[in-house]
């Protein structure tokens, strides 16, 4: 059976990194098939590499600074690596895959955050994942004035998180007109709650989500707990 790919979509600061590592930890003690964790940009070898050349700060400066469409490409070039890969093998294999991140984003980043043409976005996408969509996305909203709080106490923020309190506004309102847009597959929760909280409400989700799709043959039962 095919596996599943699940992802965590949101603003930086939002608490989807922790999120991700702890739905994963969860679902290796319930389940026998292989629970894998990716991100993007940075999945892959190359992905690293277009990673540490996406989130430069050095590449802010006025005359160094990566043009909007040349940015778009980048993260079209790591997701399609990314696919060809390592989603689409371990998928074949049965694998879950939590990722930090897929094709939202880039509608999120590029398409509201820097006004490029979401539709334009769209075909990108489909040429970059050849057609391979994410089966739930989880996307952790959180008000950009606290998510940016956030980060500012954690320091040094990366050449996307150093951008404008606006710019992150319009990513947010980009998550927001994707998930009416796709009610089945994306959940929106409310980052705000305790971390505690929405571990146990991301929890359930993916125990009624997994339940339906999982075969019992192989895969434990899942738990309540
Ligand atoms: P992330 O891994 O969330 O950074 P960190 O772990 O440091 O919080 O994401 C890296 C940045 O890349 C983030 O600011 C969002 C941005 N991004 C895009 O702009 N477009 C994309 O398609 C993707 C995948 C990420």
């Amino acid at each position: 059976m095919a596996g599943q790919l699940i992802v965590f979509e949101g603003i930086e600061g939002a608490g989807k990194t922790t999120q991700l590592q702890r739905a994963a930890t969860w679902l290796r003690s319930q389940l026998t098939v292989p629970v894998l964790t990716s991100r993007e940009p940075g999945g892959t070898l190359l992905g690293q590499q277009l990673r540490s050349l996406l989130l430069d700060v050095r590449q802010q400066d006025e005359q160094d600074e990566i043009a909007p469409r040349s940015e778009l490409l980048l993260y079209a070039a790591d997701r399609a690596q990314h696919v060809e890969q390592y989603l689409k093998p371990n998928l074949a294999q049965g694998a879950i895959i939590l990722c930090d991140r897929y094709t939202d984003s880039t509608l999120a980043y590029q398409g509201y955050g820097r006004q490029l043409d979401v539709e334009l976005i769209q075909q990108l996408n489909a040429i970059a994942t050849g057609g391979l969509t994410a089966n739930l996305t989880f996307w952790l909203d959180l008000d950009p004035e606290i998510g940016l709080q956030r980060i500012t106490e954690r320091g040094a923020p990366n050449r996307l998180e150093r951008e404008a309190l606006d710019f992150h506004q319009r990513v947010r309102a980009g998550y927001m007109a994707l998930a009416q847009d796709h009610p089945q597959r994306i959940i929106r929760l409310d980052a705000i709650a305790a971390a505690d909280d929405l571990e146990r409400e991301i929890r359930t989700i993916l125990q009624t989500r997994l339940s339906e799709k999982l075969c019992e043959s192989f895969s434990k039962k899942l738990s309540n707990n």
